[in-house]
This record gives C-alpha cells, structure tokens and sequence, in this order.
C-alpha cells in the first residue's frame, strides 16, 4: 500500500513506524508538517491511499483528510483528548496509559477509534517512556489500524464516552503553573513526578541563586538530605537538591531565555550553573560498583553475575561529552581488570548512545577544539572495546543509537539488539565524515557496498533490518525488562560454554591477524584527518549544521533524503 507518514519531524516514533511498515512491504513517503500548502503539494504528488501521522501536534487541513483517509496516532486511551496527555498520566501517577489511532475529524482527537492499545506506565521521564512503551504500543495500533484498513470493511469506533472501557478525558495543556514544585511542601513522589512530566521538555520552571532555569530529568536519592529546595551536593555534571523528606538528582538545567537575549539549550546541570554554583556544594562521588547497589543517580554501575560482567552507562540524551567518554573508557578499564569472561555494555533502558555530545560543543568556548577532544575521547572509548582480547564484549542495545553510538556498538564482538530499537549508522545528517573506527568495524560487518549505502542514504534500520544486514547478531524481542532477563540468560549461557575459550582464541588471532593487514591507527588517523577538516575549515557544514540541531531549528522543507524512501532494506 502507498502510505504517506506525515508528522512534526523525522523522530524517534515516525522512525519506527517507518522501519514497521516498510518491513511489511508498503511503499512508504515522508512529509514534514512544515506548511498546508506544502502538504497538499505532496499528497498530491505521492498519491497515497492512507495517510498516516505518527506523530504531529498540528491540525491537518480539512481537504486533505475528507478526501483520504487520515489516521493519527494519539499518545492516551481512548477518550483521551489534548496536547499534554502524557504529561498528564505521568504527573497524576497513572499505572495504566494507552496509545489510540483516530481518524483525522473536525474537532481534534475526537475522530473514529481505529486501534487502541494500553501499556503500563514505567518510572521514568516522559521521553524515555515516548521512545519506549508508548513506541511499542503505537507500533501495534498502528499495525492493527494499517491491516484493519487494507482488509477493508472495518467500522471504526465512534467516540462514545459512555462506554466502559472510554475511560480518558479531554485536558488543557501542562503549563508552568501546575508543573511548579512547592519545595517547601512536595514530597520526593510529587517532585519526581512534575520533574518527570516534564522531561525532555519543556523542563520545570524554578529559580537557583537568582536566576530561572528549566530543570530536566529527575532521579531518586537514597541517603543525601538537607534543607528543601536548597542544592546539597552535585556529581559528574547534576546537582542534588534536597526535598521536604529525601532528595533529588537533575542532570540537565536550561536557562531561561531573556527577552532579546541568545536562545538557550539544555546543559550538564552544574555547567550551566557556573560561577553561581557555590564553591561549599560538595562533588560526592559514587563508584560504578556502588551505585549499582543503591538508589541514587550515576552514569555508571558496574555488577557482576558469575563470570558475566555487566557495565551499564546511561547519559542523557545518548549523548556523551568528552568528560563522559573518558569516564566510560576508566570504568571499562576497571571492568577489564576484573576475573570475568564475558563483559556485556550497556544501559538498562532507552538510548545505547548518539555520538559525541553536541550540547556540550555548541556551549564550548572554542566548539571546534571541543569537538575535536571528544572525538578523540570516543575514539579512545572504542579502541579500548576493540583491543580488549581476553574478554567476550557484547553491546547489549535495550534502545536506539545513532552516529558514533553505533560505531562505538560495533567495536564489541557481538552487538544483540531489541526488537524495537531504530539504529542510524551515518553521519552525514550532520556534516560529518565520522569517526569512532567506523571505517573498519562497518565494512567488515556489512561489506564496502552496504556501508557506502548506509551511511549515504542515511535512513533509519530496524533492529530486524540490522540483523538481515549482519550489522546486529541477535534480535530479542520485549520489553526492555524482558530484554534483560533474555541478555542475562544469553551471557551466563556464553560464559559457561565450552567453546568460550576457542572463541576468545580466534577473536586475539583475527584482531592481529587485522593489525597485522592495516593497523587501527591508520583508520584512526585518516578518519580524524576528515574529522579535522569538518571541524576546523571554514565552510564546512558541520557547525551551522550543529547549532541547528541544538537550536531545534526546524527546516522550511522536508529533508531530500526523506524523499527518496526506498521501498525496503535489502
Ligand atoms: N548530542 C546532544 N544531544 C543529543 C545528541 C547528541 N549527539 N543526540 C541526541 N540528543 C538529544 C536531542 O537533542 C534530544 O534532546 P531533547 O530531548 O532535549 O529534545 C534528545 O537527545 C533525544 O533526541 P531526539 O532527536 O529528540 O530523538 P529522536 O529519537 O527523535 O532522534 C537521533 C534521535 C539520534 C536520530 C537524533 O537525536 C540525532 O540525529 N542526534 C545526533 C546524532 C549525531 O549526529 N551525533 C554526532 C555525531 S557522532
């Protein structure tokens, strides 16, 4: 079927309902909502026989959805109606959310239910809850809603709120004033939850040493406690502030735009504090090995079960600044250290990783220079995964990567992958040659010719994709929990294998047989003698291209490679 996805941008939910249908054969398009004129122009020219939005928070134009059909994916149960819906479930405790396909009508979220299928609401921020169960659950309306459609003959549900199982509402939007937290009133549960809601935007509105800022992300603390309100301790870029009955972590703080003023961007918390920040807050470290014994915020935990080591990084974002790199490469050298056979990367849910940490560089004094350190801090991250011989290294993606995330994926010896993460290996999006030893690790996965189209084409993979590409090695389906119990059973089961020893004999003789053929340091060095050029020649796009994408500058046009959209991957 000619399906025209049609949504605010290319993002994570339109990536997956994208790889979705086109592993089903459809012929899928892609329109930015950038303008109704531009969309009629498309349909127009696409001539599709469903139009699908994934993911779009502005009406579409009446013509388009009376002469096609128009279904939307709402992110709430059936009856749920308005722009903050999971900002509501999250900041009211709900236990139970649902994702809805409607059919596009004159007033909105009101249209025929085509599909509606319910998730349970995990404990974490509203865009990692998005780029997780919420994905899932639309996948699958989606699906049903697409093959309810192409069987024809199926009578959507018409809105009725006195059914039973219409159990949501129609509400305004989340604004400032209900997200504000009472630090002198709100206990641990109630600040968690309006820091949650509001993350990855539009943050909290408060004020630290005089100034307004929007706080992002929040996390538990089990031991610090202070004086409600007030910043008790800070650790690798967030600050702890202490709550009426505990305390709090947030990594990430904007400051608030002042009239006339640049625009802001989110930063590591502590950087975008500054001078303010007192000298008297004192940095408490906690260790990987500890913190994974504890409820408390950490980019790092280390734990070990039997001979299986398990490194978990988890950084917001995906993204991983040249501090946070080097701190993953001195927790992977401790893991190595270690009487283990087996070390499994990765975080526990969401994002594997995006690359090199594009916030921190447009904040950097001289962006190029901190460019060019976290490049190499990745790369240093990367060669240590690729020339570790006497270990088993298997990346273990629960969720999505992109870029240098991939790459740095790759270096391991296995990649196993959750069904529903979308992978993109290019870099070309943001004016980058890339690095991370792609040139090496991609070609030997994929072969030269799928490695140039990768990387040229730059459209999203399924993890199902990957796997038929060799790109991953094993699918496992489920929820990021079950993903785990299957990685835990698969690593232990590797660990006790007979055949652990002959294969750790092979990766040493193939990795020297490889240094041998070309050494690593020459990847390295002609893929940084690209980087070198994007980052510090002038005219370039890399840096007009970098402060775009963390400006969340919109484009006037649909993107040319989301134009193209081949039919399936091969
Ligand atoms: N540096 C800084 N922030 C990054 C980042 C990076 N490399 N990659 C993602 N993020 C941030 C986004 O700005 C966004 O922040 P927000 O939640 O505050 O809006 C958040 O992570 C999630 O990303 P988003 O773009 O909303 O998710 P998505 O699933 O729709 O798209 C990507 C995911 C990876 C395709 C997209 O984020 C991307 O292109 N990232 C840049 C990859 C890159 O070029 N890396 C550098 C080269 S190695």
């Amino acid at each position: 079927m000619r399906i025209l996805l049609i949504a605010n941008a290319f993002n994570s939910l339109s990536q997956r309902v994208y790889t979705a249908l086109r592993a089903r054969d459809h012929h899928i398009g892609v329109e930015l909502a950038l303008g109704d004129d531009l969309l009629r122009a498309r349909v127009a020219a696409f001539r599709p026989e469903l139009i699908l939005a994934p993911m779009l928070t502005t009406a579409i134009p009446k013509d388009i959805w009376s002469a096609h059909t128009v279904l939307i994916v709402h992110p709430g149960p059936k009856g749920d109606r308005g722009p903050s819906s999971l900002d509501w479930a999250i900041h009211e405790g709900e236990s139970e959310w649902g994702v809805t396909v409607l059919q596009a009508a004159e007033e909105m979220d009101a249209g025929p239910i085509w599909a509606s299928v319910s998730f349970t609401v995990a404990p974490c921020s509203k865009s990692e809850l998005y780029r997780n169960e919420v994905a899932d659950a639309a996948v699958q309306a989606v699906l049903l809603a697409v093959d309810r459609f192409a069987d024809g003959g199926f009578e959507p549900e018409r809105l009725d709120y006195h059914r039973p199982d219409v159990r949501g509402q129609l509400r305004p939007y989340h604004d400032q004033r209900i997200r504000r937290i009472d630090w002198s009133a709100d206990d641990t549960g109630v600040v968690l939850r309006k820091l949650r809601a509001a993350d990855s935007q539009p943050g909290v509105l408060d004020e630290l040493y005089g100034r307004e800022y929007y706080l992002h992300g929040g996390y538990g603390e089990d031991r610090l406690r202070g004086v409600p309100g007030t910043v008790i301790a800070v650790r690798d870029g967030a600050i702890c502030r202490a709550t009426v009955d505990g305390a709090v972590w947030v990594p990430q703080l904007r400051p608030r735009r002042v009239s006339g003023g640049p625009p802001t961007f989110k930063q590591p918390a502590t950087d975008a504090l500054g001078r303010d920040l007192p000298a008297s807050v004192p940095e408490v470290p906690v260790t990987p090995a500890s913190a994974a014994v504890r409820e408390t915020w950490s980019e790092l935990r280390y734990r070990e079960e039997g001979t299986v080591g398990y490194l978990e990084f988890s950084f917001p974002g995906g993204a991983m600044s040249t501090r946070q790199c080097r701190n993953l490469l001195a927790a992977f050298q401790q893991a190595v250290t270690r009487p283990v056979d087996v070390l499994v990367l990765g975080p526990a849910r969401d994002f594997f990783s995006n690359g090199i940490h594009l916030n921190v560089i447009e904040a950097a004094e001289d962006p190029a220079e901190e460019s060019w350190l976290n490049i190499n801090a990745m790369n240093d991250l990367v060669e240590a995964v690729l020339t570790t011989t006497d270990k088993f290294v298997i990346s273990a993606l629960a969720g999505n990567a992109a870029a240098g995330g991939v790459m740095f994926a790759l270096a391991a010896d296995e990649v196993w992958c959750r069904e529903s993460v979308v992978l993109n290996p290019h870099y070309r999006l943001m004016g980058l040659h890339g690095s991370e030893y792609w040139t090496y690790t991609l070609p030997q996965r994929v072969g030269a010719t799928e490695a140039e189209r990768l990387t040229q084409e730059a459209l999203p993979l399924s993890a199902g994709d990957a796997a038929a590409l060799g790109l991953v090695d094993r699918v496992i389906p489920g929820s990021a929990e079950t993903f785990w119990v299957s990685i835990r059973r698969a690593a232990a089961e590797l660990a006790g294998s007979p055949d652990l020893t002959n294969r750790l004999v092979t990766k040493k003789q193939r990795r020297d047989a490889d240094e041998a053929a070309k050494p690593l340091a020459s990847y390295r060095s002609a893929e940084l003698a690209q980087m070198r050029r994007n980052f510090f020649t002038a005219g370039e796009p890399y840096h007009e291209q970098r402060r775009n994408f963390v400006h969340k500058v919109r484009p006037t046009r649909t993107p040319p490679h989301l134009l193209r959209s081949p039919i399936a991957a091969s």
